[in-house]
């Protein structure tokens, strides 16, 4: 097969079964990213689609479906928060995957000192983000956050995502567990 076969010639997409099927044998965390309306609304998804992208800057990015509700509000509003669920939070997974306009009404949650955004309470860490760039991608968009300001909570272990459903870490994960350094 030449060089210029490759390059010439579109290759078909793979099944869609198949690209599930590869995709979500990768274990996530599970996020939740939450933001404000223009009325001041909390608005919020359940998002395992994360990942870091940046260190100067640094940048983390979540893939959003382009019809979510909490988008539009996300993309008007410039910020969000991004809440990494603990291993406690499968409840809170399944309110924010849900289209209940009362998810917020069913945790717990504070304002954000840095932005103003909703930070979820009980998780394993959140990251408050400045919107750095929203890019289409198919059916998705990429949001991209400059981090302005971060937590953690040491004593949590996360809440894990595999082959479409929650899962524990392997017995004898430690919930405290040496962070990394800066270098
Ligand atoms: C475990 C899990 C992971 C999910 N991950 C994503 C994701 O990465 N991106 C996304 O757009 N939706 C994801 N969803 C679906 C959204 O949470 C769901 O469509 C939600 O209702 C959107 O809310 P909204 O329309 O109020 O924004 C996930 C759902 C679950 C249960």
């Amino acid at each position: 097969m030449s060089t210029q076969h490759l390059m010439t010639d579109e290759l078909s997409s793979v099944d869609l079964q198949t690209f599930r099927q590869v995709m979500a044998s990768f274990a996530s965390g599970i996020t939740v990213v939450t933001t404000t309306d223009a009325e001041g609304v909390p608005r919020g998804l359940t998002c395992s689609a994360f990942c870091s992208v940046s260190v100067d800057p640094p940048l983390l990015l979540n893939s959003v479906a382009s019809r979510s509700g909490s988008l539009k509000a996300i993309l008007e509003r410039g910020r969000f928060a991004v809440n990494i669920l603990s291993s406690d939070d499968e409840k809170t997974s399944n309110v924010f995957a849900s289209g209940a306009p009362d998810k917020f009404d069913q945790v717990a949650w504070d304002t954000g000192p840095t932005t103003g955004m909703p930070l979820l309470r009980g998780t394993v860490a959140h990251a408050e983000c400045e919107l750095d760039n929203a890019v289409v991608a198919g059916d998705h968009t990429l949001l991209l956050g400059r981090v302005v300001a971060g937590a953690t909570g040491l004593d949590k272990l996360p809440l894990t995502y595999w082959r479409s459903d929650y899962a524990k870490l392997a017995p004898g994960a430690r919930a405290v567990h040496p962070m990394p350094s800066a270098a």
